[in-house]
């Protein structure tokens, strides 16, 4: 790969053209090979250079420049990750070499003994090792011929999986080309494992319950799901990520040997990684012998945790490619691999109770109530069931001993009722008639799986309601947690939302445990939500089906909430992510009297209703251009730029006198010292930004 220089240089030249026609076939070529550094950037190594709205005007250019000509699309350009529209079905696929599993081990004795196996099969004394990390995902094998992608299978039987090329292209952390005919190699199948990052898991599962639909129960069901998808489009929003970790075949040009970096698998790791792929380069550690290694699995584990994706354990190579061939294998798995496998996150416990919750839109959800078992370091007493197709379909009953999991910060979920452990004595779960806060008669409407509480001032709902108003996604009014707003309802200072605003604050510092500084923070955090943005109002407001994204929608279309009210449902499909279960939900609530007073207080009490009013509160960054440096601590600087931009603010991607503001994070280098030399610039650090975005 070529200098970055090289590449931030001419993307800035392209960055500046205002035209574009009649390009030739070098310029089209460089113009694909600069969205694809970018992407590299963006997606492999998390460094973006330019901002996403710079990003998609480099890519407009080239769609439009293939829309001119299509005689020019490659199958390895960055805009053929889209295109082909639904799989119809899974050809079987056979590998090149048959994908084997690997052997396990628990504990340092396991690694000890394996070690002395290696070594007395090899006559060697000490083993170099290569240890990464077990990824916990779906494990895939690629093809490329030549430098293209052009085949990619699941693990299936290990001998023959499904062809699911068309989903894997959507993997933007996936090169579709790779620089292997330069090496002399023509075809060469690599291993590697596909997952969902513990953050895009927990975004997927909220839009499943925004659905009603029972959440997953973890990344790797969520991964190995999406790529069974039969509709690609899909996969690419899922924002699944790759790791390759082995090559398993190589054919070289007659006569070529190998490069050398393939004699070790360390090498091969660092080679894929400066081919473009995600490889786990800078996971990896090489240790001399098993003692080391025993010592950096012990206390790895200890940290699986800070990781952003799951790992399930470590794995433990033989380096030296020439001595792996002399292990062999089993019909199972290598000779030269161990997986070290962290402690389960499962455990089994009884359940004694099934309790029912009511939530914010009035869903009665059954919990359920186990013998509190550890997992992973956390008790685990509760563990929601969903609703009552979950039940049947998991077949569950009062006095099961269930199998329970709790992937990292995901939340606990019943994978099965150990039914073969049954005595008889196991009853059903008898959902309630009416509501267990209110008393009302429950209702079920046909085309969904939950059963309701119809009534809107059940008080269950209203602490629900206000709960979700407050919470960190929403209104996020910090202070006024749950337990607070339990005990304030109970006071009859919070019988709905909008009497957030007028809590008595004089009253409220005779409580006990709240002193006057904590009363006065609330009142400032209360204060302050006033400013918030309408998406987050929107959010806030609990509508049913209507998420951040959805949100996020429709305070783009609307510069007063209250316009909603004269929208009919055929308007609000026209709002992007809006469909007709999501229409007929806010067409509802818009027309809704007690809604609309709802809004009309929020909006008397000070509450911010319209789009445009956050800016001039916080401080508009319009017309001011940003370029951040070195690296933020509180934000990562795709959100800082998605910030400016938000606040319509510019980013440029290089230091000029044109810039209005240089961010300074960690590690800041030459771009400071141009600023500077500049003398024009505002030079200032995250916290001074964020106090200039209005968000400290
Ligand atoms: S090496 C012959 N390395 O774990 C090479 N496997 O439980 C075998 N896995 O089937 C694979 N992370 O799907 C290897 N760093 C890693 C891995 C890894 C996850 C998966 C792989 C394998 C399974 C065995």
């Amino acid at each position: 790969m070529k200098q970055q220089r090289h590449w931030e240089e001419r993307t800035h030249q392209w960055l500046l053209k205002t035209e574009f026609r009649n390009a030739s076939e070098a310029e089209i070529s460089e113009l694909k090979d600069i969205l694809r550094f970018h992407e590299h950037r963006y997606y492999v190594l998390n460094e973006p250079l330019i901002s996403d709205t710079e990003y998609d005007r480099l890519y407009k250019m080239l769609e439009a420049a293939e829309r001119n000509d299509p005689t020019i699309i490659t199958p390895d350009s960055p805009t053929q990750r889209v295109g082909s529209g639904l799989t119809a079905s899974f050809h079987s696929v056979s590998h090149l070499v048959p994908m084997l599993s690997l052997e396990n081990s628990y504990n340092a004795e396991d690694l000890l003994e394996w070690d002395r196996k290696a070594r007395e099969l090899s006559g060697r004394e000490t083993i170099e090792y290569c240890v990464e990390p077990k990824f916990d995902g779906a494990s895939i094998s690629l093809i490329f011929e030549g430098d293209r992608f052009t085949r990619g299978a699941t693990r299936g039987d290990g001998v023959q999986g499904d062809d699911i090329t068309a989903n894997l292209r959507r993997i933007r952390s996936l090169p579709l080309s790779a620089g292997f005919a330069g090496l002399g190699i023509r075809q060469i199948e690599i291993r590697g494992e596909v997952l969902m990052t513990k953050a895009h898991f927990k975004q997927y599962n909220d839009l499943l319950a925004e659905q009603n639909l029972p959440p997953l129960a973890n990344p790797r069901n969520a991964a190995a799901g999406t790529l069974r998808l039969k509709d690609p489009a899909e996969v690419g929003r899922r924002n699944l990520e790759a790791f390759l970790y082995h090559v398993s075949y190589t054919l070289t040009d007659p006569g070529q040997d190998l490069p050398p970096a393939l004699q070790t698998h360390s090498g091969s790791l660092d080679l894929l990684w400066d081919l473009g792929f995600r490889s786990p380069k800078k996971e990896k550690r090489v240790f001399q012998g098993i003692r080391a290694v025993i010592d950096h699995c012990l206390d790895f584990e200890q940290h699986r945790d800070d990781l952003p994706y799951e790992i399930d354990g470590i794995v433990i190579k033989v380096n030296e490619i020439a001595l792996q061939e002399k292990l062999g294998m089993t019909t199972h798995h290598p000779r030269w691999a161990i997986a070290f496998k962290f402690k389960a996150r499962q455990a089994i416990s009884l359940l004694r109770n099934v309790e029912f919750q009511v939530g914010r839109t009035g869903s009665v959800t059954p919990v359920a109530k186990i013998d509190p078992v550890p997992i992973g370091g956390v008790t685990v007493s509760s563990i929601s069931l969903h609703n009552q197709d979950f039940i049947r379909e998991k077949n569950i009953r009062l006095g099961d001993r269930v199998l329970v999991e709790r992937a990292g910060d995901v939340i606990p979920y019943i994978v099965r009722s150990l039914t073969e452990q049954r005595t008889g004595a196991e009853t059903d779960i008898r959902f309630p008639t009416s509501c267990p806060s209110c008393g009302h008669d429950l209702i079920k409407p046909v085309d969904e799986a939950v059963w309701r509480c119809p009534n809107i001032s059940c008080h269950a709902q209203v602490v629900e309601r206000i709960i979700h108003f407050t919470s960190k996604d929403a209104m996020d009014i910090r202070g006024l947690g749950e337990a607070n707003i339990r005990k304030f309802h109970e006071l009859g200072w919070l019988p709905d939302i909008p009497s957030i605003y007028t809590l008595p604050y004089a009253e409220m510092q005779q409580l006990e445990g709240m002193g006057s500084r904590s009363v006065a923070k609330l009142q400032e955090a209360i204060e302050r939500s006033k400013y918030q943005p309408l998406h987050r109002l929107i959010n806030a407001l609990g509508i049913r089906y209507v998420g951040e994204t959805t949100a996020k929608g429709i305070a783009r279309r609307v510069s007063h909430l209250l316009e909603l009210a004269a929208f009919t449902r055929e308007d609000l499909q026209q709002i992007e992510d809006v469909g007709v279960k999501v229409a007929d939900s806010l067409f509802s609530f818009f027309q809704d009297p007690a809604q609309q007073d709802t809004l009309r207080r929020l909006e008397a009490l000070g509450v911010n209703l319209s789009s445009g009013r956050q800016e001039a509160v916080s401080g508009s960054l319009s017309g001011k251009s940003f370029l951040f440096t070195g690296t933020l601590s509180k934000m990562k600087r795709s959100e800082a730029e998605t910030l400016v931009e938000s606040m319509g603010g510019k980013l440029l991607s290089g230091v000029s006198s044109k810039l209005d503001y240089l961010v300074v994070g960690e590690d800041a280098g030459s771009k400071l010292e141009k600023a500077r030399k500049i003398g024009t610039i505002h030079i200032m650090d995250e916290d001074a930004f964020l106090i200039l975005a209005g968000k400290s």
